[in-house]
């Protein structure tokens, strides 16, 4: 008899599932690179909407493209009427990346190409979530405050539209350039989880929208993109609790000694430090002192100190920090509150989605599967050979 030789890999870490031209990370050497080129060079010369172009379309866009590009995202940026009324009814204490994911379902009812399966199509649809979802994120927030959404400037850029539409003041230029970097560093991350999730969904044959919700709701946890917003917390607890950085080195002891994950720190890919971590640490240096705000830098450092002395000892030299160690520094720095900083990942990671659901949907069917169903080892009752017998309610003692 045929005998199927079953391998289990408990979280599919090492597993390969799909051929992807999109980005690709080598762990042990820092490097992360989209389409060919690397992280550091895009987070120096590119922008947040020409880097998403490049995901999307595989190659840097010319002069008129990149042109094309922008103004077809700057048309898409206003959100249609219903989902702003829409959004005055729901509960003012809902969690923005709640609503973001509950948004894009509707978001996507509206789209007039949600039933062509077109590679072209696709792209018209992602560049209008690319477009919305940072205007869902402000109008949220100014709703939940009490105040009426903002229309969008056409003459900002892409990140200093979005903190205009937050903030309700035009921010300096600086400030919307660091956002930026932020959106280009945050963009695409081959297959982690939430981009699994993406892809799982439309290998289904689902369309784009049912993709990108899937998405936001595997990027809300904190081991994922809720890690950012779990960083400011902690830093916050830090601050409340210690006087000094001894206090803060003891927390920080206390902390990992009794098992405790510092959030910010550790990767299933990087064994060593996350190369979009070092360009935020200096971004947030940068910020600090211009701002004068230089506690938040300073107490992240003790801890990121402390807690590589204190892991080392027990042996595990491998976890450093990610993208979302410095990341909520910067934000709240730029007034970007708590609880929008996952659905700030969201608003660029947007691109990354879009860029793998058009590449699971249309690549070449041998570089994918037709449909991802893994398996599990079944663990609970068989009740012998034959299964358990079923009794009625009323025979059951
Ligand atoms: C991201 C993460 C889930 C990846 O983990 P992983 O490589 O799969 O490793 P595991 O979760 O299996 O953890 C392996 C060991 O390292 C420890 N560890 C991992 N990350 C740690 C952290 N941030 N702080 C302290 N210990 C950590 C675990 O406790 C575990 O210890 P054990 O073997 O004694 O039980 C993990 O590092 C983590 O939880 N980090 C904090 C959350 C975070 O920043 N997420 C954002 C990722 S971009």
């Amino acid at each position: 008899m045929e005998q199927t030789v079953r391998v289990k890999n408990i979280g599919l870490r090492g597993v390969t599932v799909a051929d992807t031209k999109i980005s690709y990370i080598d762990g042990e050497q820092g490097i992360l690179i989209y389409r060919g080129f690397r992280i550091e060079e895009l987070a120096q010369m590119s922008t947040f909407l020409e880097t998403a172009y490049l995901l999307l379309e595989g190659t840097l866009p010319d002069k008129e493209q990149l042109r094309t590009f922008n103004d077809r995202v700057v048309r898409e940026r206003r959100l249609p009427d219903f989902l702003l009324q829409t959004l005055k009814g729901w509960p003012k204490n809902a969690h923005p990346m709640d609503v973001l994911q509950a948004s894009v379902p509707l978001l996507g009812m509206a789209d007039p190409d949600l039933s062509l399966n077109t590679r072209e199509a696709n792209v018209r649809m992602a560049v209008r979530l690319i477009a919305r979802l940072p205007a869902v994120v402000a109008a949220w927030h100014r709703i939940r405050n009490g105040l009426d959404p903002l229309p969008p400037d056409d003459g900002l850029s892409h990140a200093a539209n979005f903190l205009w539409q937050l903030l309700g003041k035009k921010p300096d230029e600086e400030d919307a350039r660091d956002l930026d970097v932020c959106l280009i560093l945050h963009a695409d991350h081959t297959f982690n989880a939430s981009t699994f999730a993406c892809r799982e969904v439309v290998s289904t044959r689902a369309h784009l929208y049912a993709g990108v919700a899937a998405g936001i709701g595997a990027l809300s946890g904190a081991l994922h993109g809720g890690a950012n917003a779990r960083v400011m917390d902690m830093l916050f607890d830090v601050l409340s609790k210690t006087q000094s950085p001894e206090e803060v080195r003891n927390w920080v002891r206390q902390k990992v000694r009794s098992g405790e994950r510092i959030m910010g720190m550790g990767h299933a890919v990087y064994k060593t430090v996350d190369p979009r971590s070092k360009i935020l640490k200096a971004m947030s240096r940068k910020m600090g002192e211009k701002l004068g705000r230089s506690r938040l830098y300073d107490t992240l450092i003790l801890i990121e100190d402390e807690a590589l002395k204190e892991l080392e000892k027990k042996g595990k030299t491998n976890i450093k920090t990610n993208v979302d160690y410095f990341s909520g520094s910067v934000y709240s720095m730029m007034g970007i509150p708590v609880d929008l900083m996952t659905p700030v990942f969201a608003i660029s990671r947007v691109s990354g989605w879009c860029s793998h659901i058009i590449e699971e949907k249309f690549a070449e069917a041998q570089d994918k599967p037709a449909l991802y169903r893994p398996e599990a080892e079944y663990v609970g009752d068989y009740c012998g050979s034959i299964g358990c017998e079923y009794r009625p309610v009323e025979a059951r003692s």
